[in-house]
């Protein structure tokens, strides 16, 4: 038996129906790139989010760009940015001619390290992107407090994390800027790809219209230098049947998660939870021995916070993830590594000079689980696990 990290076929079943019928409906009226469904979806996702603005885009790579465009990043600024994440985010920065200045992350949530964030706040600092990753906010409190007294913008890359909270608040709506993607994977996935950038800011909405189309609010006036970052009307039809059932899919995707812990707890000897979150650096967490296996551990989320885009677990020791992975390749278990290498490491990045123990350590240990977009899934898991 096979058991992949997604099923979108199974996933998408359900509503095979309305995803054909928002298809004709796009054929039939003839307007293929911003009309009324990309205006629709970007009312709908505002009030979903509860944001007054949202505007979309092309992809979650692109929308880190035009946020960092948009509060003015430019060549020579530094952005702080944690290096145990996926390219996008540093890379962003890079495509502006910015510099990336990583922070390692907490071995709790695999978040970027709030007090790191705070320390390495310097006169070159134009802004600052936290990363929500796997569907979990990150510690935002002090990093928004010592942003705010600088006045440096705050970019929220939300792209895993569509409904997540922190402390109540939704992911996208606490910084000036949210970024999010809608590639499959993602816990608003479409038939393609697609992106969001949400903001309080009128301002700097509009500013961001205009990037979206080569800096013209008046088409072949350019009053900025921006480029063609336009959401599809497709793929905003699609959107917009996803999007009624998005709730119902995140609550699955929770019920999936706590199954998940349930079935490791009682299958995996060597399964050990952390007791406290270590985000602020309060202490190192507990290590474990080789071949213990760590669960995700939700650290300021509350029920319901952690929208779980990815089960990530942590296997500790020198090529124990690696030995685990094959295991349960073997058993036809689909797994990732989310990261192998983190920004830090990489060949484009290479000047990056300080050491970031942690991210490195989360490179060779974690490992992303199969089965949370869809229950079957899960239950094959149950029976194929070793
Ligand atoms: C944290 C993060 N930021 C940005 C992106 C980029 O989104 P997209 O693939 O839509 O360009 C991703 C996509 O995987 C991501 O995980």
């Amino acid at each position: 038996m096979k058991i992949p990290m997604l099923d979108l076929v199974a996933e998408h079943a359900p509503y095979r129906g309305e995803l054909l019928a928002a298809f004709e409906r796009v054929l039939d009226s003839g307007r293929f790139v911003l009309g009324s469904e990309v205006e629709a979806f970007e009312r709908e996702i505002a009030a979903w989010i509860g944001v007054p603005h949202a505007i979309g885009v092309s992809n979650g790579s692109d929308a880190l760009l035009l946020a960092l465009q948009a509060v003015g990043v430019g060549p020579g600024d530094e952005v702080i940015c944690p290096t145990y994440t996926f390219f996008a985010t540093a890379g962003a920065v890079a495509r502006l001619g910015g510099k990336p200045v990583f922070v390692d992350s907490a071995e709790c949530c695999y978040n970027l390290r709030a007090d790191q964030v705070v320390a390495k706040i310097g006169p070159k600092t134009k802004a600052i992107i936290v990363v929500h990753l796997f569907g979990q906010c990150a510690d935002m409190d002090p990093i928004l407090k010592a942003a705010q007294k600088r006045g440096i913008p705050v970019i929220e890359d939300a792209a895993q994390a569509l409904g997540a909270k922190d402390k109540g608040r939704q992911a996208g709506t606490m910084g000036t800027l949210g970024t999010f993607s809608f590639f499959p994977t993602k816990n608003l996935g479409t038939l393609g790809e697609g992106g969001l950038i949400t903001t309080k800011d009128a301002s700097l909405a509009e500013r961001i219209r205009k990037l979206r189309v080569h800096g013209a609010k008046q088409k072949y006036f350019h009053e900025l230098v921006g480029g063609n970052f336009r959401l599809h009307e497709l793929q905003a039809a699609f959107l917009r049947v996803k999007l009624k059932y998005l709730d119902a899919a995140l609550k699955k995707r929770q019920e999936n998660a706590n199954r998940l812990i349930e079935i490791l707890r009682e299958r995996w000897s060597a399964v050990m939870s952390l007791d406290a979150c270590v985000c602020q650096g309060q202490g190192e967490a507990k290590n474990g021995k080789s071949g213990a296996v760590f669960l995700p551990f939700s650290c300021h989320s509350g029920v319901g916070e952690h929208t779980w885009n990815q089960f990530v677990i942590r296997v500790v020791g020198s090529g124990q993830r690696d030995a685990l992975k094959e295991k349960l390749a073997a058993q036809g278990i689909q797994t990732e590594v989310y990261y192998p290498r983190a920004m830090h490491e990489q060949e484009c990045f290479a000047s990056t000079k300080g050491s970031f123990p942690t991210a490195t350590r989360l490179t060779q240990e974690t490992l992303a689980l199969p089965g949370l977009n869809w229950t079957e899934l899960v239950q094959k898991l149950e029976g194929s696990l070793p």
